[in-house]
Parts: structure tokens; sequence; C-alpha cells
């Protein structure tokens, strides 16, 4: 029996399953566990189960030990993961692909519908109790019939947002390292262009690749001033992508016409004057929040660990 500490509340079905197998260890209250109690609790883990509030770095593999042999974290992201420190210590890192696709993209489809059409705004009017009646000129947004959405990482959830705009009559065009699968992206009527490109054509941005030194603030100034000034910027992938700064004044000084935020450079912190522009919509990291999607990413997190501690190939190993 492997000892497993999961650090952060996940839904009881996936607790089960490595309960099942392992003696497991995990963290129940609703706050975050505290740094100090982190490295004290996975002293002689054999595998831990880590959301990404969590950093797992070289610090809290060597707390744990070298009878460590898996990270599984409950997420597709995994940049609270150092894993060249996991490689080098002999560490399995996963994470859950495949899983919150659908979820995301409906967030991220969610953002477009919300920002174009001015929606936050809407709702904050009426429970403010001001005044208001339907009026020709009244909170008039864009429509996205014909308009053009730029897809920034197309891998599955870049697809999958473009499936969702291709329903609402949009043109995708997109921005990946590699090109699409030319059935997938006739599928799409997709086409590949260089980020300059893509951000000079583009009615809504919508970003979906992964976070790393090379993406970060990949959207600056520089990439802002880019797009036409009746465009809109969604991120669902991660925060510090955008230069959140640049994003404010680009919204405040009418560079662009609004976005769409789930995710944030300094997350839990929100930039204090994102919060006082009406052309933004702000969701506090929604993007898997479904309990069929945490549920899959749990048992997915928790299937990664049990092959690991068995001796098998994990089915969404990082490293
Ligand atoms: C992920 O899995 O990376 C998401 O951001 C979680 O919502």
């Amino acid at each position: 029996m492997s000892r497993v500490v999961v650090t952060g509340r996940v839904p009881d079905a996936a607790i089960e399953k490595l309960r099942a197998e392992h003696e497991v260890n995990a963290w129940t209250a609703p706050e975050s566990i505290g740094r100090e109690e982190l490295l004290r609790r996975v002293a002689g883990a054999d595998a831990v189960v880590s959301l990404l509030t969590e950093r797992i770095d070289g610090e809290l593999l060597d707390a744990a030990g070298p009878q460590l042999k898996v990270v599984a974290n409950v997420a597709v992201g995994y940049d609270n993961i150092d894993v060249p420190a996991c490689t080098q210590r002999g560490v399995v890192a996963t994470n859950t692909p495949g899983v919150l696709t659908d979820a995301t993209a409906d967030i991220a489809m969610g953002l477009v519908l919300m920002a174009t059409r001015r929606l936050g705004e809407g709702e904050r009017l009426i429970r403010s109790g001001q005044a208001w009646k339907w009026g020709m000129f009244f909170l008039l947004g864009s429509s996205l019939q014909g308009k053009t959405l730029g897809v920034v990482g197309m891998g599955g959830i870049g697809q999958a947002t473009a499936r969702r705009a291709k329903a609402f009559g949009m043109e995708i065009v997109y921005q990946s390292r590699s090109e699409l699968d030319p059935g997938i992206a006739a599928d799409l009527g997709a086409r590949r262009l260089d980020l300059d490109e893509l951000l000079a054509v583009s009615d809504v941005v919508s970003l979906h690749c992964p976070y790393g030194p090379a993406t970060h603030h990949l959207i600056g100034a520089e990439q802002l001033t880019a797009m036409k000034s009746s465009a809109y910027l969604v991120n669902t992938a991660r925060g510090p992508i955008v230069d959140e700064a640049a994003l404010a004044s680009a919204l405040r000084e009418g560079q662009i016409a609004g976005a769409g935020l789930d995710v944030y450079e300094h997350e839990p912190r929100v930039h204090p004057a994102l919060l006082e522009l009406e052309n933004v919509v702000l969701l506090p990291h929604l993007g898997s929040a479904t309990v069929e999607t945490r549920t899959a990413m749990a048992m997915l997190a928790a299937d990664n660990t049990l092959a690991v501690l068995g001796g098998a190939r994990p089915p969404a190993p990082i490293n």
C-alpha cells in the first residue's frame, strides 16, 4: 500500500477510487492548504495529487522525499508544476487533458457572447435599480454572424471553441505551432495565420495556448494596438499570457472594444484598473467548473496516480 497525499478538495469518487488501493491523506478544508502544511504533509508520500493552486517545485519534491513516484495534477494546465524538477528526480508528472475541453470551450463562447452583446453591463444595470427602457440605441453590441474568430493555440479547447463559433456564423482563423489535420481544418473552414496577421483580421481573439516562458505576455501593448478597435479579446487559458496593465489601458483608451476574462495575471487578484471598466467581463476561473467535468478530471488524476503506483504507463503523462 502506497501513501497518496491529495492537496485540496476533489470529488469523493476519486478519493474512494484511490482509497480502495492505497492510504490517502486528503486536505478537505474549504480554504487552500498553506505552503508550510503542504510541505509537512507530503513528507514520505509516494504520490501527490495536486490542484493548480499549489506550486509543485524542487522544494516540495525534496520535502516529499526520494520515494515519490508521481505528481498528478487535477488540471490540463500544469504551469504550477516544475516539470524538469520532476524529471530530474524520476517523478512522473501527469495532467487531465480532454475531459475539460467542452466545458472550457463553453465558457470561452459564453465570454464571447457576454462581451460582444454587453450582457454583464445589462445585468449590472438591472441589479443597480436604475431606470431603463427599450431603446433603439440602448446597450448596442456587435453581431457574430460573418465576423472572424482568431484562435491562438489550436489544441482541443481551441478547436472546440472554433466549432461553437462556427455554429454562430463566424469565420475561423488560427495561430498554432502546427498545422491542423486537413480534415478538421476543412470542417471548420479554418485558415492558419501568423499571430500578427491573426490580430489584424480578427473581430474576436480567443486565447487557448499553454502558459510558459514562450507565451508570457504574448498579448501586450503592441499586440493590442495591432487589433481592430472594434475587436474583443477573450482569455480562458492562463492569466499571464496577457499583460493585464496593457489590456486595461487598451480597454480604457478604446484601442479594442472589449474583453472577456476567466483567468488573471496574478490570480486570484484582478488588476484594479480592470474592475473600473464596463467593457470587460470578469469571471472567477470557471472554465472547467461543472460537476461532471470536475468529477472526470479528478477520476483521470486518480487513474494517472494508480497507473504509476502500479508500475504502468499513466493515461496522461507530461514528462
Ligand atoms: C485547467 O485544467 O488547466 C483549468 O484551468 C482548470 O479549470
